[in-house]
């Protein structure tokens, strides 16, 4: 602490005599933080106490919402505590450092083989761990523009206009892809109820340049997947006709997890042929906390050679086909152990009870007699209630948002979908782990209450319904 200058007033100096005895109590009170203004703009010339730090950050997440009612989001929020411990234990462990790490790297290849098996994967194949589902969905396009490439390049052919072909209903990192690396994305608007894409909206936009198209097994929007095998049919009807061999890429990052185990014969993997490539986020129906995807392709010759880096690391060769490149490990370490703790038949279990509690919910919901829920309980769908309100009302699905996040602080986003069916409303619930069957039930009643209410009081001031949630894309 520096000598109080000549020219400081009394009062000044009075201040810095408190402020000082105040640090000499902090010291053994470790609560600094509470009368200081948490640093902002830049780094603090002094440091605090770890527990200062610690309860700093801690008190200031208060503010945020609380993850266990968070039903707008499908990535994980809740792990065993033998799980966590393995995350705790492993944080420190930098997932690219292959030379040092080698069994973390023979994790991550089991984890691939794993999934490519349950993919159904005709023979060895290869992939990648990832951040999660748009990092593996930007490396299997880039797969699949410079596979198309080498075809161009092999006939002779030009192959300055590359297209990707895919719904409205995809995740924005679609149209990100094609901004980034320069793809002209043809995208099949939805339309008022029909929220997927199938063979014959596809097929038209179809043509020499098309690299790949995308289909979504489990959309952000609704829950429910493309026509995956009429896709794919049209895709070999359109290789014999025209010679042009067009991929097929999944985008199951919800559904890569759910769909195995409730709906083990429905076809959208590695059994159709035009598949070539597929990713899924550990961190969503994987149950893994968020930082951990994977793209897993068909066969080792589907991922150009020319994508993979060869370097020499720390005295060993190594082999990256990442867009990062230092990142932890543990999030592949904890999709082991889920791997390894729950096997098949954990996650059929795990999977079904979420299921029966989306049921639960969707009847409780229906029951209300306020609102329509979009498919019906025999459709394949991702463990979520999509639903909007029934008839003409004096509020809105915001409205109803707004609400049960002000009475109890529930986070059900409500939102449009995309062009053309952007005048439809919808709210979604993710019925996740943590939405067991007593907080469903306690939810749908929240639902009718809030009903009630707006019934009687109208719509919300534009102001309150700021509180709802409206990005469903998490
Ligand atoms: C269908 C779909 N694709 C891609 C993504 C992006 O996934 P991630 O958040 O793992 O990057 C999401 C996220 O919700 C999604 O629902």
């Amino acid at each position: 602490m520096s000598a109080t200058p000549q020219h400081t007033t009394h009062r000044e100096s009075d201040d810095r005599m408190v402020a000082r005895e105040l640090d000499q109590l902090a010291r053994h009170y470790g609560s600094r933080f509470l009368h200081e203004p948490a640093p902002d703009n830049e780094l603090p010339k002094y440091g605090m106490l770890a527990t200062d730090a610690m309860r700093l950050i801690g008190e200031e997440l208060v503010l945020d919402g609380i993850p266990m009612r968070n039903l707008a989001t499908f990535v994980t929020t809740w792990m065993e505590p033998e799980a966590q411990r393995v995350i705790a234990e492993n944080l420190h462990r930098n997932y690219i450092d292959h030379a040092e790490y080698p069994q973390t790297a023979e994790i991550e290849q089991r984890c691939i083989r794993m999934l490519a098996s349950l993919f159904n994967a005709p023979g060895e194949t290869t992939g990648t761990r990832t951040q999660g589902s748009s990092e593996a969905i930007m490396l299997g396009a880039l797969s699949l523009k410079w596979k198309w490439r080498e075809r161009r390049d092999a006939a002779g052919k030009d192959n300055s206009k590359p297209n990707l072909v895919f719904g409205g209903d995809v995740h924005v990192v679609w149209d990100k892809f094609c901004r980034y690396f320069d793809v002209e994305p043809r995208i099949i608007p939805l339309q008022p109820g029909k929220y997927t894409i199938g063979p014959d909206d596809v097929e038209p936009h179809i043509d020499e340049n098309t690299i790949g198209v995308g289909a979504v097994l489990g959309t952000t929007f609704t829950g429910h997947a493309d026509d995956i095998v009429g896709i794919n049919e049209m895709l070999m009807q359109v290789r014999e006709r025209h010679g042009w061999d067009v991929p097929l890429h999944i985008d199951a990052a919800s559904g890569g997890f759910v769909w195995p185990f409730l709906y083990p014969h429905s076809e959208w993997d590695f059994r159709l042929e035009q598949v070539r490539s597929i990713n899924v986020s550990g961190h969503k129906f994987g149950l893994v906390y968020p930082g951990i995807g994977w793209l897993i392709f068909r066969e080792k010759s589907d991922l150009p050679e020319d994508l993979v880096f060869y370097e020499n690391y720390l005295g060993k060769r190594d082999a990256t086909f990442t867009l990062n490149f230092s990142t932890g490990a543990a999030m592949v370490l904890a999709q082991y152990y889920n791997f390894v703790r729950l096997g098949h038949e954990g996650y059929r279990y795990l999977m079904e009870t979420m299921q029966a509690n989306t049921r639960t919910l969707a009847d409780r919901i229906a029951k209300c007699g306020e609102f329509r829920i979009i498919g019906s309980e025999s459709d394949e769908q991702l463990p979520l209630v999509a639903f909007q309100l029934e008839g003409e009302r004096n509020f809105d699905e915001f409205d109803i948002a707004s609400q049960v996040a002000a009475e109890r602080g529930w986070m059900v986003p409500a939102y449009t979908l995309p062009p053309n069916a952007d005048d439809v409303k919808i709210m979604r619930v993710l019925v996740k782990l943590t939405l067991g069957h007593t907080l469903a039930t306690a939810l749908a009643d929240d639902l009718d209450e809030a009903c009630r209410v707006l019934a009687e009081k109208g719509g919300l001031h534009p102001h309150d319904r700021k509180r709802a949630k409206t990005n469903p894309a998490i």
